[in-house]
């Protein structure tokens, strides 16, 4: 089991659209394994690659005892019907706001291997699909809220202990970077 720390709001990797997959290697299925173990672990109904600071089209769920992965999301939506309840997001802890989602959803993509498949929801897993699908674009939730509940979450965040800590230093290469060490 490979657990990987949770990037939180303010790490730019969460604001970054991420890559589609083209090679579904061994490297790609240790991503997902790892996706899947760490979503276990905080627990989380979801949790999407840059999350862990990887910007590859990947999003794992654990849904109403369906537990899977999807690559390269197409999203479409059969009705305008909508729901609204309680989300929150691994890289924003302890933080619930009122969000607005479609009631259902169809997600077309890949699996592991790269074999097509689709996945259908409605209700709390078409709000995770919507939710992780958003991760790949760089969207988070609370830009989806209506700004009274913005207003609100903007608020929170700022009171939040996560949000004052300063930012984990990530050693991306052992070499200095343009000259100096970060
Ligand atoms: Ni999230």
């Amino acid at each position: 089991m490979a657990l990987r720390p949770i990037r939180l709001l303010g790490d730019p990797v969460l604001r970054t659209p991420a890559l589609p997959v083209t090679t579904f290697d061994k490297e790609l299925r240790t991503l997902v394994k790892d996706l899947t173990d760490t979503m276990l672990e905080a627990p989380g109904v979801g949790l999407a690659a840059p999350q862990l600071g990887v910007g590859l089209r990947v999003f794992t769920y654990d849904v109403d005892e369906q537990l899977g992965h999807l690559i390269n999301p197409v999203l479409h939506f059969p009705s305008d019907e909508e729901q609204d309840g309680d989300e929150g997001c691994l890289s924003l802890p302890g933080l619930t706001f009122d969000c607005r989602r479609k009631q259902h959803v169809v997600a077309h993509g890949q699996n592991e291997y790269g074999d097509p498949v689709t996945i259908e929801g409605s209700a709390l897993m078409a709000r995770c699909v919507q939710h992780e699908a958003d991760h790949l674009d760089g969207v988070l939730f609370i830009d989806r809220l209506d700004p009274e509940t913005k207003k609100a979450a903007l608020a929170a965040i700022r009171e939040a202990a996560w949000a004052n800590e300063p930012a984990p230093v990530v050693k991306a290469s052992p070499h200095p970077l343009f000259g100096r060490t970060r």
